[in-house]
């Protein structure tokens, strides 16, 4: 792929700059220069779309984590890497029938090494922006995060993403024993008055309970969780049909979803509005209201 290659001229050349300014390059040991090619040269898992962002993301294995995963094994070994890679959505202008993949919004891996990451659950996470800079922030909290929504999948090997069904037609999705989501993440319902300032003063208005993502289901939070949980939280406002945050006490860092019965959408779609947390001394506010599938369950 032609766009592969020149991305990965301009990486290198923005990687040595990256390397002379305070913005660091590296996450947990490791560099986006660490993995050169790899999406030419790793095994593509799979490609998974989010319908509220229209956002694609690839999932890449290296040798290692990739023959382990078509053999259905999940406790990797040591060397196993898993490859995120972000983009925002355009259209073909050419021909816009669907969307194809434009901006890189980032790029993350996962790097087993079991004594090395004993904290995070044998996996080092890094996230890094398609310049090479990695992700601004405290680095032991962003990978206690990464390790906390990836342990919601603990019996695949705290790895989201599964192979295609074409890549391997003997590969069944593990049947986890844990089941659906609902199983995996646990909401709690708060009544008005126990409500966070925060969320409180979003949901000004409105009277009901709603319904909070609980500590134990995701102990650490950092700004991307923002952003990753919000498809979850609306399949609760959804299912619930009454708003739905998180809220992590710790760092102050929320996000909350609710319907918008006002914004007319399709008859299988619904409205809802989402806010999240941002740096003082800006507000919070909702964004513009989306129309979103129902889902099927
Ligand atoms: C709130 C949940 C959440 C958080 C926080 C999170 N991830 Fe993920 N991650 C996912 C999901 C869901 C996928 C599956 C792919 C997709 O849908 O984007 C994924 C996929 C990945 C993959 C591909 C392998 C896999 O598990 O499928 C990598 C690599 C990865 N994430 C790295 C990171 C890093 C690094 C961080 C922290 C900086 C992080 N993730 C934080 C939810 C999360």
């Amino acid at each position: 792929m032609g766009f592969a290659a020149i991305f990965f001229i301009i990486l290198g050349a923005t990687h040595a700059i990256g390397k002379s300014t305070t913005n660091s390059t590296e996450m947990n040991g490791y560099h986006l220069s660490d993995f050169p090619e790899f999406s030419k040269t790793w095994q593509l898992v799979t490609v998974r779309h989010r319908g509220d962002t229209n956002e694609l993301r690839f999932t890449y294995a290296n040798d290692i984590a990739w023959s382990q995963m078509s053999s259905g094994e999940t406790d990797y070994s040591d060397g196993a890497v898993f490859a995120k890679v972000s983009f925002v959505t355009r259209e073909d202008l050419a021909f816009p029938s669907s969307k194809v993949p434009g901006n890189q919004r980032r790029i993350q891996f996962m790097v087993r090494n079991k004594e090395l990451h004993k904290e995070t659950a044998g996996w080092g996470y890094a996230i890094f922006s398609p310049d090479g800079l990695r992700q601004k922030g405290n680095v032991r909290n962003m990978s206690m995060a990464c390790a906390a929504c990836h342990k919601l999948v603990k019996d695949r090997g705290h790895v989201f993403s599964q192979p295609m069904p074409f890549l391997d037609s003997n590969f069944r999705v593990q049947t986890p024993s844990e089941g659906q989501w609902q199983n995996r993440v646990r909401f709690n319902k708060i009544n008005r008055e126990n409500l966070p300032t925060q969320i409180a003063v979003l949901l000004e208005g409105h009277k009901g309970p709603a319904y909070q993502v609980s500590s134990e289901s995701l102990p650490y939070v950092f700004h991307g969780t923002l952003d990753e949980i919000r498809p979850l939280l609306i399949k609760q406002v959804i299912k619930g049909s009454a708003p739905s945050y998180l809220y992590d006490e710790k760092s102050d860092l929320f996000a909350v979803v609710k319907l918008a019965p006002q914004h007319k959408c399709p008859s299988d779609e619904v409205a809802l509005l989402s806010a999240h947390s941002v740096p003082n001394p800006k507000k919070p506010v909702f964004e513009l209201p989306i129309c979103y599938r129902k889902p099927a369950n």
